[in-house]
């Protein structure tokens, strides 16, 4: 063996041996960057994990970088070497000049030349990358090739089987507490990669908040050189959490007055000399402030009094709605359209669909009510249509669909009205509950058999004003009343 192998050797030695112990996940991933770069003679090594929505990777492990390099800023997924992210091995000779580079500046600060990046794979599917870097410009062989790909086999399956762990684990303490069944939800970053400390409590509780209100954040991706001497940084500020969906940086600040100034005189100095970032000092009422005013929270409170979990956030909702709206505009093309909307879980639902849609259309609603007779109950139609609807393709909306029944029944009561064509929008699809088989064309989202409130659906007539879905307290909800 010559002198190469035996580095490779060493290190895959030491990477499998921490993969396969006690150790929490961050340390396996540290020693395995570690590792690589060694193993490879290389300065340094990142491990990144994309965001669920593959918009951008994250670091959540580095060796022989700087701080200023790691913090670099956001790495924008479809920016930053696309084949990687198709599967491929990507080397790079001449980092800082390739035009795939995203911060050619702190490449070159940082003393970079030559990148090997290769895909971190789970199921097929990517969902992260390794890179290695050197000082000095290198064509990297195939045995090195080989070896990366080799190590992020092995961060692939660690990762795979600390997410296994933690279901495990979960299902463990609800069995345990008789908790209902774990609720498929759009998955956050897993939280064993999220910072294990935090630089202050009120950074955890931040965290926390819009964690709750599924609010996608980054902790301190990003350090800004303030003032440089001799072309060296030697002030730089890096913001606490950078929020991508709001593309908005966030500073928080305790009440200590001194601290205070300071931060404010380094945020001036950032906005001079980055005026296209967009930065918030925020303290604590400031932050439930602008929570409210993004559309999370109940009114600048804090987490909403009642509400157990969010299942879905404004924007997840917003999201899905548009693409909804595309779909339908794309299907209506040329017809009459008309949406009939049921009084008054849909209004939500149906005032954000119906500004999406790009065609012309016309709306209207009807209201039912239950009531009950000797031994079934049944629906009455307390508003019927204001327009008629024959010849015209009428598209049933509706904010949730739990047994079917009143969609039944309103489907048969319009389609004795001769409409050209008859199909049900609804937004949320609660199947596990279905007592009469209707036929859903379109849905937003297929939901567990859980009660939930916000944007327009109640509980005792309350919560209709949330902008997010939630789900209520178990404790809070009468036997009677699931919906
Ligand atoms: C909800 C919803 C649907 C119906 C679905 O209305 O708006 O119309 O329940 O339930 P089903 O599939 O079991 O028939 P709700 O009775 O809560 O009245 P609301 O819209 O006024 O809140």
């Amino acid at each position: 063996m010559d002198n190469r192998e035996y580095s490779y050797f060493q290190a895959f030695k030491q990477i499998a041996r921490t993969a396969n112990s006690p150790l929490p996940l961050k340390s396996v991933l540290n020693a395995a960057a570690k590792s690589a770069a060694k193993g490879l003679k290389a300065a340094g090594c990142s491990i990144m994990l994309l965001n669920p929505q593959k918009e951008y990777l994250d670091v959540i492990s580095a060796y022989g970088l700087s701080d200023l390099y790691i913090r670099k800023g956001v790495l924008k997924a479809n920016k930053s070497l696309p084949e990687v992210l198709n599967g491929e091995l990507v080397a790079i000779f001449d980092f800082a000049q390739d035009e795939r580079t995203q911060y050619p500046d702190a490449a070159e600060m940082e003393g970079i030349s030559s990148v090997l990046a290769a895909p971190i794979m789970q199921k097929g599917e990517v969902i992260g990358e390794i890179r290695i870097y050197t000082r000095e410009p290198r064509q990297f062989s195939q045995v090195d090739k080989d070896f990366l790909t080799a190590v992020a086999n092995i961060v692939a399956v660690s990762l795979e089987k600390n997410e296994l762990y933690q279901v495990l684990k979960t299902e463990h303490e609800e069995t345990v507490t008789k908790r209902r069944k774990l609720v498929e939800t759009p998955k956050l970053p897993s939280s064993s990669l999220r910072p294990s400390s935090f630089g202050h409590p009120s950074e955890q509780e931040f965290a926390k908040l819009l964690d709750f209100y599924r609010i996608e954040w980054l902790h301190e991706p990003r350090s800004f050189p303030l003032a440089w001497q001799d072309g060296k940084v030697v002030e730089m500020f890096t913001p606490d959490f950078y929020l991508p969906e709001l593309d908005l940086y966030i500073e928080l600040t305790t009440l200590k007055q001194s601290l205070i100034t300071e931060k404010n005189r380094k945020l001036r100095r950032l906005r001079e000399l980055y005026p296209d970032i967009s930065i918030k000092l925020l303290n604590k009422s400031d932050y439930l402030r602008l929570l409210a005013k993004y559309g999370y929270g109940g009114l600048g409170g804090t987490k909403v009094k009642g509400v157990d979990r969010v299942l879905f956030s404004h924007t997840q909702i917003q999201r899905r709605v548009k693409a909804l709206a595309k779909r339908i505009s794309h299907d209506y093309m040329g017809r009459k359209l008309v949406l009939v909307g049921i009084l008054k879980g849909v209004m939500c639902f149906m005032a954000d669909l119906m500004q999406h849609i790009t065609l012309p259309l016309n709306v209207d609603f009807m209201s039912i009510s239950y009531y009950g007779t000797n031994n079934e109950s049944a629906v009455k139609i307390t508003k019927d249509l204001d327009i008629s609807i024959a010849g015209l393709d009428v598209l049933m909306v509706e904010d949730i669909v739990d047994t079917g029944m009143t969609l039944n029944y309103v489907l048969n009561h319009l389609a004795a009205h001769n409409p050209a064509s008859l199909h049900v929008c609804t937004l949320l699809d609660k199947r596990v509950r279905r007592l009469v088989d209707v036929p859903l064309d379109y849905i937003g989202f297929e939901i567990p058999d859980e009660f939930i409130v916000g944007y327009g659906l109640d509980y005792h007539g309350e919560y209709r004003n949330l902008p997010f879905i939630g789900m209520l307290k178990p404790e809070l909800i009468e036997e009677e009343g699931k919906k």
